[in-house]
């Protein structure tokens, strides 16, 4: 690890800059999350509207009593399972956490990624940091520190640079203000796993004109060029006269020699597809394509988050 990297970080971060830095899921755009002014940069280099709240980073677990009100046992089990890792908590927040990290609201959603770099940059910086995806708001995450030197370099202040992200989709969302648990994003742990701690959890992913996690708006996580859900040889034959692309979810067959292609994973196994998603995709839409073709995955598992992401990219919105 490249300690010192992570020590001038952290003097950036002290002094109110901005760092982006890696996490197991993306890499994330850090600011002193107590710093406002520091926050205030992140939304305007992402051109993030200030209604869309952002996730604070934590170094430590015991660092949740400086941002949460009560902590139910629910979630403090939760905590125990899957932390570090890409799960986000959303609970009513303590009032000294800045009112623009949450855009107004009176909850703060909250994570301890499992990244050592991530972990020691926030440890040294002795503050929480938040981290919104390091893009510009509505294009697709960056997995390696090369797509943030692409999209936000000459704006942010220094890039930590962890290699390829080991996850590669974004941490679960999931919400305890109401009574129920609710999934405000499927991401990084299965809904199936945190369901096997809790029991059926609600899922509100798709409520678009009230969303609970206000960044999850239908069209989100895009690419440039169009993304379609169609996966047949008919579809190809009908986009004949366009510049098509196509991203494979396994081994395509006699598809995959007809235009340029991404094969997620070829043995089909869903955690690779996921850590080649959103790599995948940006590859495609370096080509010059009229359209993408996407092959749709079995909604289990990380499957679940990947689907999310690519009815999304494809302008449709969520549909589950
Ligand atoms: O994996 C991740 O979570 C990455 C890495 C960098 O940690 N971060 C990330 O942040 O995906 P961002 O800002 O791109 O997405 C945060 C999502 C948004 O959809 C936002 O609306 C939601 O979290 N969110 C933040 N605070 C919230 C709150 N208080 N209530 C509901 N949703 C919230
Ligand atoms: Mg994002």
């Amino acid at each position: 690890m490249d300690e010192e990297s992570i020590y001038k970080a952290s003097e950036i971060i002290k002094r109110g800059g901005l760092v982006a830095f890696p996490t197991e899921t993306v890499y994330g755009l850090g600011a002193d999350a107590f710093n406002p002014i520091a926050v205030a940069r992140v939304f305007e280099v992402k051109r993030r509207p200030y209604f869309d709240p952002l996730i604070v980073h934590i170094g430590d677990q015991s660092e949740i009593n400086k941002l949460f009100k009560a902590i139910p046992y629910n979630v403090k089990r939760l905590i125990e399972c899957f932390w570090p890792g890409p799960l986000t908590i959303v609970l009513f927040k303590k009032d000294n956490v800045p009112d623009i990290v949450t855009s107004g609201l009176q909850t703060v959603a909250v994570r301890m990624p499992r990244h050592e770099m991530a972990l020691k940059l926030i440890k040294l910086s002795g503050t929480p940091i938040v981290g919104p995806s390091a893009n510009s708001f509505g294009y697709l995450s960056p997995t390696t520190a090369e797509h943030v030197r692409e999209q936000l370099g000459d704006q942010i202040d220094f890039i930590l640079n962890g290699g390829p992200c080991e996850v590669g989709v974004e941490s679960t969302i999931i919400s305890f203000v109401e009574e129920k648990p609710k999934l405000l994003r499927p991401g990084g742990i299965p809904l199936e796993e945190i369901e096997s701690i809790l029991g059926k959890v609600e899922i509100d992913v798709n409520n678009h004109k009230n969303p609970s996690a206000p960044g999850m708006l239908p069209k989100h996580y895009a690419p440039r060029t169009p993304i379609l859900l169609e996966w047949s040889e008919k579809s190809i034959r009908k986009y004949r006269d366009k510049k098509i692309g196509l991203l494979a979810f396994k081994d395509p067959g006699p598809l995959g020699s007809i235009s340029p292609i991404e094969v997620l994973s070829k043995s089909g196994d869903l955690r690779e597809a996921a850590a080649n998603l959103f790599t995948a995709i940006r590859r495609l839409d370096q080509l010059g394509l009229d359209l993408i073709l996407a092959e749709p995955l079995p909604e289990v598992g990380l499957g679940r988050a990947i689907m999310d992401r690519l009815r999304r990219a494809s302008h449709k919105g969520a549909i589950n």
